[in-house]
């Protein structure tokens, strides 16, 4: 029997955000609409604290949270909606990136202040490698903001797509009176409201119409027709297909805080956000009506008590049907796996599933078995592509302060890294651990956790890399002169590639060019390159 009924019905997606921008306020309100928490807060306490914290209590209840708010579905007009979230905080942006191989499409919150800022320009690049549809939602109209005209300018060139607004603002901050839905072709009238979920709804065809004139006064109702006209002029009327191919992004306004725009947001994005997509393979495209079972697995979650080592494995499901109690094969381990007691994330509350479909994600327990990016299907050799390391930013050697606990303290590391917490390279002489991050929280929720779960102790000595390379080249006798000349840059990754570590962006630059047959790749997924 086909899935296709059950594939067309989910919509998988992600909300990413800069810190602050209101991605959990935003999150929140869909699941108000949703049907799926009764009351404002419920999502709140899963925020990664803003600061870099040194309690370790708080990173431990945290990671509690975030595993029963990692995913989060419901239904709504005959959808179902999968949000994955992804963590704010830029310590664990590689964590959003893996994340964002899992989703078919992305919701961007954008402050209307502050515009385009640094996270959310990293975390679009990541988006447009992949071709990701993104829909943006400026945020806080309630607030005093940047001009919308301006606003969208910066969207364009800061993060390198087109942009089509489909509503439109009415004044802003104590001005602020609503927005026009292009749409729709419908006024939105604003009215603070922090806990409710209806918006003023005046549906209004014919923007000439005297009404909005009565509605929200002359003076504004003139602005706004100016406005549409030139926005008529300016942009291209809503396209689809270049949405979903990634190349414009719909731009909604509203204020989250006041659910005032989210239900038209959601309703938009009910009706244009594609269904669940395929995924390349290493050796075919695998689409979703593909009637074999497969997914990969994007997120490892510890287990929270520390007596138990196993964890959750988070498996995005893309073709055919995966059924509880089955055996699948564990492609990396060539090794036959069943699952009595897979979970899915309805509601927030974790329950076990006996079957589930592509575009969900499934939380599956794991004594050790999987690493991020390992690919679960039936019986087939192929394994997904998905899954890239980005170069880290930070890099500290790992000193073991108690040689009596080295096995655990490898074992530790190695399942941590398996997880996805940070980056391992190995160095020569001596295999020295040098440990890769993208900020310092990790390297404490590393050292806390060696202690806690694995007994072992250490400390982390900074190291000074720029940035980690990964290198290939089919001329080896010039590889084996940069390995002699560089070999104090030289490591191993976990897979045992080559990777070369670079002091500076001008040294980085200096081999690059005095070893030209040499690629240097700034992602791990150099192997999809070639
Ligand atoms: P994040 O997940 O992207 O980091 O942002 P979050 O939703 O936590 O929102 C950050 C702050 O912005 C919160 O205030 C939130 O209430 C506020 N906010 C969200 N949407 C709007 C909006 O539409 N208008 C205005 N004016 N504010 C908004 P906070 O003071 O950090 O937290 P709280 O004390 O309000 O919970």
């Amino acid at each position: 029997m086909s899935n296709s009924v059950e594939i067309e019905k989910r919509r998988t997606f992600g909300i990413i955000s800069h810190p602050d921008a209101g991605k959990t306020t935003l999150t929140e309100k869909l699941l108000l609409f949703g049907g799926a928490i009764q009351s404002a807060g419920a999502v709140k306490n899963s925020k990664i604290k803003k600061t870099a914290t040194s309690d370790f209590m708080e990173i431990e209840k945290q990671r509690g949270i975030s595993v029963a708010t990692s995913v989060m579905a419901f239904n709504y007009k005959g959808k179902q909606i999968n949000i994955l979230d992804t963590p704010g905080h830029k310590d664990f942006a590689e964590d959003t990136f893996r994340t964002l191989t899992a989703v078919d499409s992305v919701i961007l919150v954008v402050d209307v202040a502050n515009g385009v800022e640094a996270q959310t320009e990293r975390l679009m690049e990541v988006c447009r490698m992949r071709n990701t549809p993104v829909i943006i939602f400026v945020n806080k109209l309630d607030r005093d903001g940047k001009e919308a005209f301006d606003l969208l300018d910066e969207l364009e060139s800061k993060l390198n797509i087109k942009v089509c607004p489909l509503s439109w603002p009415i004044g802003m901050g104590d001005r602020f009176k609503g927005v026009y839905n292009i749409y729709k072709k419908e006024l939105n009238l604003f009215s603070p409201n922090k806990t409710g979920i209806s918006d003023d709804v005046k549906s209004i065809a014919d923007v000439s119409s005297k009404e909005i004139d009565s509605i929200i006064g002359e003076n504004p109702a003139a602005e706004l027709r100016e406005e549409l006209e030139m926005i008529a002029g300016v942009y291209n009327p809503f396209d689809r297909e270049t949405y979903l191919s990634g190349e414009v992004a719909p731009v909604f306004f509203g204020s989250a805080v006041n659910n005032f725009g989210v239900q038209e947001l959601l309703n938009a994005f009910c009706e244009i956000s594609p269904s669940p997509r395929g995924r390349e393979s290493d050796q075919k495209m695998v689409n979703p009506d593909d009637p074999k079972f497969s997914g990969f697995v994007f997120k490892i979650h510890a287990n929270l008590d520390p007596k138990h080592r196993d964890r959750i494995a988070f498996l995005r499901i893309v073709s055919g049907k995966f059924e509880r109690n089955t055996f699948y094969n564990h492609v990396r381990l060539n090794k036959k796996m069943k699952f009595p007691n897979p979970t899915s994330f309805m509601a927030q509350d974790k329950s076990v599933i006996d079957e589930a479909f592509p575009g969900d994600v499934i939380g599956l327990y794991d004594s050790g078995n999987f690493k991020i990016g390992d690919t679960l299907n039936e019986g087939e050799k192929f394994m997904y592509k998905g899954v890239p390391s980005f170069s880290p930013e930070i890099f500290m050697e790992l000193e073991n302060l108690d040689p009596m606990k080295s096995k655990q303290l490898d074992k530790g590391v190695k399942q941590l890294m398996d997880e996805g917490v940070a980056q391992l390279f190995i160095q020569q002489p001596g295999s020295r651990k040098i440990i890769g991050t993208v900020g310092m929280l990790q390297f404490e929720v590393i050292s806390y956790r060696l202690e806690h779960e694995y007994g072992a102790k250490c400390r982390f000595v900074p190291r000074n890399f720029h940035k980690a390379c990964w290198i290939t080249t089919t001329n080896h006798v010039m590889l084996e002169e940069f390995k002699r000349a560089k070999a104090r840059y030289i490591a191993l990754d976990k897979d045992d590639n080559l990777v070369f570590l670079a002091e500076t962006q001008f040294l980085l630059q200096m081999a690059e060019q005095d070893y030209k047959d040499i690629t240097f790749h700034k992602t791990s997924a150099f192997k999809l390159e070639v």
